[in-house]
Formats: structure tokens, C-alpha cells, sequence
């Protein structure tokens, strides 16, 4: 059989394995620092063992595995992708660039290949942000770029961060002894998580850029009262207020919708009941573009509208900016090396602007960043139909392997 087949085989293997431990039965969600989450974690930190590389966990719970240069001064290249999940996840967004970097370190070592520099494995703790509503933090921790405002952040259940971390056997005064001080590069193996490739019947792609995101928490507050006795005219119902927000909002994206994408996920109707109107109400923003001002534009526009939408209704408006981050472009040096490699592996070359967000984000603060996209199902994703399949998998590892061949032979 191909050695391309026989290694993905072993990969998609391993995202089987992992996409068993979860927080509920039934569904795959291993959100940051939970006790599923911290048994992944456990799960690859083994695998990175066995494979030979120098493991450890490091304060924000990132599993790392070195494969060391004999030059100490070396520079280092950083593989990685997340092991977090969103609820009721797919099992290939994130794992599959983890356990695809495993496969391509380990094919290092049994080549026996020498190495002009270090290479780290990383499994990031936290790119969805599901807990604590903000992204990246295992990344921003490893690019030095952490906040430490965010230490008294909350979950749901009003634990936080610095307490999460404590749980999972970090210490949060050595946040900033994690992050790497010398880099060489960084690369990304992600399931496309739209349709493109899927229509266009191409396994890879190469990413060029990553869109720009806002995320806002809002909280609406009018009046809780009773549900049979204020007249439909005197009301100041939240959750109504929120419902004409939210279409709103779908109207003002749609009128861009070749540029922007905007989404309330997330809506929570505070002490409710059936014959209470509703008094409060906490909903998620999230604001996705290409391009920083057409970005800006759509976020203070839905901002607005949002405000007046709650005048008009009498209702009062807290608005939260949780996490805004610029649009992204990968390097070009590392994007020509992986176009070439794509092109010598036999597919044809196409070019890809992620919406998703990826670590490689706060990342390209310090360092050169590429990203390799493979095909998934129908584009679906954040969903547990997601898939890869097997063979796409194979050419993204014959295309990797061609890709880090080129680095380390010119150092790019
Ligand atoms: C991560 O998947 C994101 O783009 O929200
Ligand atoms: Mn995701
Ligand atoms: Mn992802």
C-alpha cells in the first residue's frame, strides 16, 4: 500500500482515539481544562513520548514535543494546531493538524534527518475559546503576547482562569518563562471548514491570509414582569429586544455578504420561565472580514444599530468587546515553498483566505506564519458530520513532507 495511506491510516487512528474522550456521551466536546480535556491531553503528551520527542505540558496546559538541532542557538520551527474543542464538535478540527505533525516528526526521526534547527510540536490548550469566550490562549502564551488581565476571567460557573489553570498543575506567575524567544517559523495543518475544495474536488490548498474577528458580549436588561398581566404595549422585554438585535444584525451582514460573515451564537435568557417576560438577557457577538476597515465598519454599525434597537424597546444595553483581532497573511517565503511543494506532489495550486480563526494568529505577531488547508466533507464543520478523508489526509502528509524537506535544506 502507499506509505502516504499507511501513515495517514495511523493518523486518522489516533483523531479516532482521541475523539473518544469527551465531557458528554454521545458528542465530542473536551473543552480548556476540563477532566476530558485534561485526559487528551495526557493521551498525546504519550504519544509525543513514544515518538521519541523531548514532552512536557506547560503552564496553560499546551502539550509541546522538541526535536532538538545539535546547535543550541538554533532557532526554532513550531508545528502545531488545538486539541480544545467547541460543543458537540467535529473530531478533525484541530487533532488533525496535532496528530499530522506528530506523523511528520516522526517520519524525521526514522529518516534520521538532520536538523539546521529545532523543530516543537505543539498541541494548543485553547483556540476555540468556547470557556472563557476569548481565543488563542495557549498561543498567545507561546508568542509571549498574553494578557494577564485575562487571569480573572470566569467561565459559566464562575470559576477562573488563574483557578483553571492552578487545577490543571500550571502556575500562572510562569506564564511568560513559556513562551518560545527565538522563532524560525510556524506551520498549520487544518481541515478547510468551508466548501471550496469540496465543490472544486482538490484534496489541499494553501492558505495566504486569515480573517480579521470581533467578539462582543452583550447583555440587555429591561424588565422582568408578569406574563398575564403588562399589557404587550408596556413592556420592556429583553429577549425581545435581543430577537430584533439578532436579525438586524443577519441583515446588516447579509448586505456585505461577499465580505463579512456576523453570528449570535450564544443567547441566554437570565432566571426564565414561561410566564415571566424576560428581564435579562447575555448574547455573543462574533464579526468576521479579510479586510480591517470594511471589519471596523461592520462591527461599529452593528454596535449601533444595536443601541438604537434598544432605545426604541426601552431596554438597557452593556456592550463587551471580549477580543478583536486584525486579519492576518502568512508568510510569502513559506507560501511559495508550500505552493511548490503542493505543485510537486501533482495538485493544482489553489489559494485560500481562512474565515476560521487559527493559532498562526497572534503567532504572525512574532513569527513568519503558512498554513496548508485539507478538504473536508462538504465544508462542514463545528459539527459532528466533519470529516477528512483518509486519502486527502495521505496527500496533505506527501505535500508536508515536501514542504519541511525545503525548509530544512534552506533554512527558510
Ligand atoms: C475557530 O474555530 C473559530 O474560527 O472560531
Ligand atoms: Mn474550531
Ligand atoms: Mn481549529
Amino acid at each position: 500500500m502507499d506509505i502516504y495511506q499507511v501513515r495517514a491510516e495511523k493518523v486518522v487512528k489516533r483523531i479516532e482515539e482521541l475523539a473518544l474522550i469527551t465531557e458528554e456521551e454521545g458528542c465530542i466536546t473536551r473543552t480548556f481544562g476540563t477532566k476530558p480535556f485534561l485526559e487528551g491531553s495526557k493521551k498525546v503528551f504519550d504519544w509525543m513520548l513514544e515518538a521519541g520527542l523531548l514532552t512536557t505540558i506547560d503552564n496553560i496546559g499546551n502539550v509541546r514535543g522538541k526535536l532538538l538541532s545539535d546547535n543550541p542557538q538554533a532557532k526554532t520551527f513550531v508545528i502545531g494546531s488545538h486539541i480544545d474543542t467547541v460543543v458537540n464538535a467535529g473530531k478533525f478540527d484541530g487533532p488533525l493538524g496535532v496528530l499530522m505533525g506528530l506523523d511528520l516528526l516522526e517520519n524525521l526521526i526514522q529518516s534520521k534527518a538532520k536538523l539546521p534547527f529545532h523543530i516543537e510540536l505543539i498541541a494548543f490548550s485553547d483556540e476555540e475559546g468556547v470557556r472563557f469566550h476569548t481565543t488563542y490562549l495557549g498561543s498567545k502564551v507561546v508568542a509571549g503576547l498574553f494578557e494577564s488581565n485575562k487571569l480573572d476571567e470566569k467561565d459559566c460557573h464562575g470559576i477562573s482562569l488563574k483557578e483553571v489553570i492552578n487545577e490543571m498543575g500550571g502556575n500562572y506567575h510562569l506564564l511568560p518563562e513559556d513562551k518560545i524567544a527565538e522563532w524560525l517559523g510556524y506551520f498549520e495543518i487544518h481541515i478547510e471548514q468551508g466548501p471550496v475544495l469540496y465543490e472544486k474536488n482538490i484534496p489541499v490548498a494553501v492558505v495566504t491570509g486569515i480573517a480579521g474577528q470581533q467578539r462582543a458580549e452583550i447583555t440587555f436588561t429591561g424588565v422582568a414582569g408578569h406574563a398575564g398581566t403588562v399589557p404587550m404595549d408596556m413592556r420592556q422585554d429583553a429577549l425581545a429586544t435581543a430577537a430584533e438585535f439578532v436579525l438586524e444584525t443577519e441583515k446588516l451582514a447579509l448586505e456585505q455578504k461577499d465580505k463579512i460573515v456576523a453570528t449570535i451564537g450564544k443567547l441566554e435568557v437570565i432566571q426564565s420561565a414561561s410566564n415571566v417576560i424576560p428581564g435579562k438577557v447575555v448574547c455573543t457577538l462574533d464579526v468576521r472580514c479579510a479586510e480591517i476597515d470594511v471589519l471596523n465598519a461592520a462591527y461599529n454599525s452593528i454596535k449601533e444599530t444595536c443601541y438604537s434597537v434598544a432605545e426604541k424597546r426601552n431596554v438597557d444595553v452593556k456592550w463587551n468587546l471580549v477580543q478583536g483581532t486584525n486579519p492576518t497573511k502568512c508568510d510569502e517565503t513559506l507560501t511559495n515553498a508550500l505552493k511548490e511543494a503542493i505543485s510537486q506532489s501533482g495538485h493544482p495550486v489553489i489559494e485560500l483566505v481562512s474565515g476560521a480563526g487559527h493559532d498562526g494568529v497572534p503567532i504572525s505577531a512574532v513569527s513568519p506564519i503558512s498554513m496548508l488547508f485539507v478538504r473536508c466533507f462538504k465544508g462542514i464543520s463545528h459539527n459532528p458530520l466533519e470529516n477528512a478523508e483518509t486519502k486527502d489526509i495521505a496527500a496533505a502528509i506527501e505535500v508536508s513532507d515536501k514542504f519541511l524537506e525545503e525548509v530544512i535544506s534552506n533554512r527558510l
